[in-house]
């Protein structure tokens, strides 16, 4: 499917949180995906310290992100430091790869699957190009041949997300590597957004830059893994021959990202241990339990995430709408996104977000909602 999106649209996301923050009882928003729970503490201190920094400290870092900061991701994610462009969020990073595959001239169309998450079909239609939506399997899964069958020389790019937001899916190596191939044999890059990587719960996932393949670009952040979505230091890991234009347009939009969000984070590298990583991990899956059981109690089909922290549920003859989302403010006190804003293959689901401690609490709602419906 084709579609037209306003790029400017107000995103729906924010019309829910409104609506919910305006509803006049108590409400459990499982709508957005701002953590709730707490960073790293070596992000708290690094803070601390830059406060009492000298004033050259204060000032405009290099374009491309902190020479240390670059360093430790480059490390991380054992790959070329120049090729690591640090950038305002993965959001950034998303649209200086997407602006990149316009720019080459070699089509204008972005293959995306269905549902996705919104940003990527408004960042395609603000850029002029033109949205191709390939559904997803039943159980989530890319659907590789379907992507092959769409591609076509007018395919920019291909773009997927993994861990996914909303289904949850931890995309197969092997799919990756095939959708890379169906990219290369149309002229068109492929973008990988693994801004949940840490966020996987089944030991599964592999980046996308293990394919080591040089028409690949992937995106990450700190914004889930630190819980800091409001820092706004995220990356893009660019092949040798799109890293300088990716750079200078970052640095042409913005002259550089925040000096003390990325000293930071940069710290914060440097000094969490991987057990922070795991508690996370463990406080989702006791969440996700405790909401998938007592959706169970509700009698509605859910997905299971793999990775992320989203779980899609489907209410019998109560569809993913804008309108049913509200009289699920209204009348059980829980707020989710509707599906419809991911698309159409979702559109009979409600995603629900489980950054709240009152996961297992909204879903007794809306089992007692549906029971007496
Ligand atoms: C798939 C996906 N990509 C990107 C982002 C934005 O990430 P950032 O805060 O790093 O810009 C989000 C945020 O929810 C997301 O779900």
């Amino acid at each position: 499917m084709t579609d037209s999106d306003d790029a400017y649209d107000e995103p729906l996301f924010y019309r829910v949180i409104q609506y919910a923050a305006a509803a006049d009882r108590d409400v459990v928003t499982m709508v957005s995906g701002n953590p709730d729970w707490d960073p790293p503490t070596a992000l708290r201190t690094g803070l601390e310290s830059y406060a009492d920094g000298d004033p050259q400290d204060f000032q405009y870092p290099p374009s491309e992100g902190l020479g240390d900061l670059r360093e430790a991701i480059a490390a991380r994610r054992d790959v070329d430091e120049d090729r690591v462009v640090v950038t305002n969020g993965a959001a950034e990073a998303n649209y200086l790869a997407m602006a990149e595959a316009m720019e080459r001239d070699a089509g204008a169309e972005f293959l995306l699957t269905d549902p996705v998450y919104p940003y990527y079909p408004g960042k395609a239609t603000m850029l002029g190009g033109a949205v191709t939506r390939v559904p997803v399997h039943e159980d989530g899964r890319v659907d590789v041949a379907g992507m092959r069958d769409a591609a076509s020389a007018e395919t920019a790019m291909i773009v997927l997300n993994t861990p996914n937001n909303p289904t949850g899916t931890v995309y197969s190596r092997d799919a990756v590597a095939e959708l890379a191939d169906v990219a290369a044999a149309n002229d068109a890059l492929l973008l990988v957004d693994e801004v949940y990587d840490h966020f996987d719960f089944t030991g599964r996932f592999e980046s996308a830059l293990t394919l080591d393949r040089d028409d690949v670009v992937v995106t990450s952040s700190f914004s889930k893994s630190m819980a800091i979505t409001g820092f706004r230091v995220g990356y893009g890991v660019f092949p040798d021959s799109l890293v300088d234009d990716a750079r200078a347009r970052h640095m042409l939009v913005n002259v550089t990202g925040s000096r003390p969000a990325q000293a930071a984070v940069a710290n914060a590298l440097r000094e969490t241990p991987p057990a922070y990583y795991e508690s996370v991990r463990d406080t989702l899956r006791e969440r996700i339990d405790a909401f998938t059981d007592a959706l169970d109690a509700a009698g509605a089909d859910y997905t299971t995430p793999e990775g992320a922290f989203y779980v899609l549920a489907r209410f019998e003859g109560f569809p993913g709408t804008m309108s049913n989302v509200q009289q699920l403010i209204d009348e059980a006190g829980v707020a989710g996104m509707p599906g419809e804003a991911f698309g159409d293959a979702y559109d009979d689901w409600i995603r629900f977000s489980l950054c709240t401690d009152r996961a297992k609490a909204a879903a007794d709602r809306l089992a007692t909602y549906f029971d007496r419906r």
